[in-house]
C-alpha cells in the first residue's frame, strides 16, 4: 500500500508529528508519500529533511488555506506530484483566546478564513475526486471544543462547532461511496498553539504523538472499517 496522504499544517505540533508518525511505520507493505502543507517553508524544509532521512517520499507546498488561489495550487500540485490523494488530514487550525467581549472583527475573519472557509474548500475540492474514484480517508482535527463550551474560546469554539458540522454532513455523503470520515476531538495538546506553559501545565497536557499514534492506527484499519471518532484528553481530563 503507497496511500499519498496531505496533511495541511504539517510544518508543527499535531501535523509535524503525524507525518513523523507516518514516517515510522512505514514497511515493506506500507510505504505512504506526504504531501505536507504549511505557512512556512523553513518547518517544512526541516521536516521534509527528517522524513528523507527515513526514506519516505515527501514534497513541500508553502500555502495558507484561507486563500481560495492557495487552495488551488495545494490541489494542483498535489496532483501533478503524486497523481491522486488518498487521504486528506484538515489540521491546519488557529485559536485566538481571549474574554468574549475583546474578540474583534479581525479575530472573527482570520479565525474563520482558516478553520472554516479553507478546510471548506480545500475538503470539497479534494473529496470529489474520493468520491468519483469511491475510495479515501479524511481526517479532521476538530477538539473537544467542537462540543464543549470554554470561556476564552469564542470564536474558536464557534469555528470547531462549524467543523463538527461539516464532518457529520460529509459523512452522510463519504458513507455512500466508500470514503471514511474521522473526527479526531484532542483535549489539551502541548504544542506550538499554546505558547509558553510552566511545568506544571505542561504534565498535565497530553503530546503531539499521542494524538499522531491514534490517528495512524486508525487509518490502517481494513478499509471495511471507519473509526469515525477519536476523542483523546489528558487523563485529568480538560485544562
Ligand atoms: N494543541 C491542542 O491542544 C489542540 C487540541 C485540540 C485540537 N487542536 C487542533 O489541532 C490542529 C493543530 O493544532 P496544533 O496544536 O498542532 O497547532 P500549532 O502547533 O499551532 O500548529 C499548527 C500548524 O498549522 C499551520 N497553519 C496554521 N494556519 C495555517 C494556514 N492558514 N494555512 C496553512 N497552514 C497553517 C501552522 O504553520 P504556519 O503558521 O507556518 O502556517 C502550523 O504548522 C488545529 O486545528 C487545532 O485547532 C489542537
Amino acid at each position: 500500500m503507497n496511500p499519498v496522504v496531505l496533511i495541511t499544517g504539517a510544518g508543527k505540533g499535531i501535523g509535524r508529528s503525524l507525518a513523523l508518525e507516518f514516517a515510522k511505520r512505514q514497511h515493506r507493505a506500507f510505504s505512504p508519500k506526504l504531501f505536507l502543507v504549511s505557512r512556512t517553508l523553513s518547518d517544512l524544509e526541516s521536516l521534509k529533511k527528517a522524513c528523507d532521512e527515513m526514506s519516505l517520499e515527501t514534497d513541500i507546498c508553502v500555502a495558507d488555506i484561507a486563500e481560495t488561489t492557495s487552495v488551488d495550487k495545494i490541489y494542483t500540485d498535489a496532483i501533478k506530484r503524486f497523481g491522486a490523494i488518498d487521504c486528506l488530514v484538515n489540521n491546519a487550525g488557529v485559536g485566538r483566546f481571549k474574554d468574549l467581549l475583546d474578540l474583534t472583527e479581525d479575530d472573527y475573519h482570520y479565525t474563520m478564513n482558516i478553520n472554516l472557509k479553507g478546510t471548506f474548500f480545500l475538503t470539497q475540492r479534494i473529496f470529489k475526486d474520493m468520491q468519483a474514484r469511491r475510495s479515501g480517508h479524511i481526517f479532521f482535527i476538530t477538539s473537544v471544543a467542537a462540543e464543549t463550551p470554554f470561556e476564552q474560546s469564542g470564536l474558536y469554539c464557534m469555528s470547531k462547532f462549524g467543523q463538527k458540522g461539516l464532518v457529520e454532513v460529509l459523512r452522510l455523503y463519504g458513507r455512500k461511496c466508500n470514503v471514511r470520515i474521522t473526527n479526531v476531538m484532542p483535549g489539551a495538546v502541548y504544542t506550538p498553539m499554546w505558547g509558553e506553559q510552566n511545568e506544571v501545565t505542561q504534565a498535565k497536557m497530553m503530546r503531539p504523538e499521542d494524538v499522531a499514534t491514534a490517528m495512524v492506527d486508525a487509518f490502517l484499519q481494513p478499509t471495511r472499517t471507519s473509526v469515525e471518532e477519536l476523542v483523546l484528553r489528558p487523563v485529568a481530563g480538560d485544562l
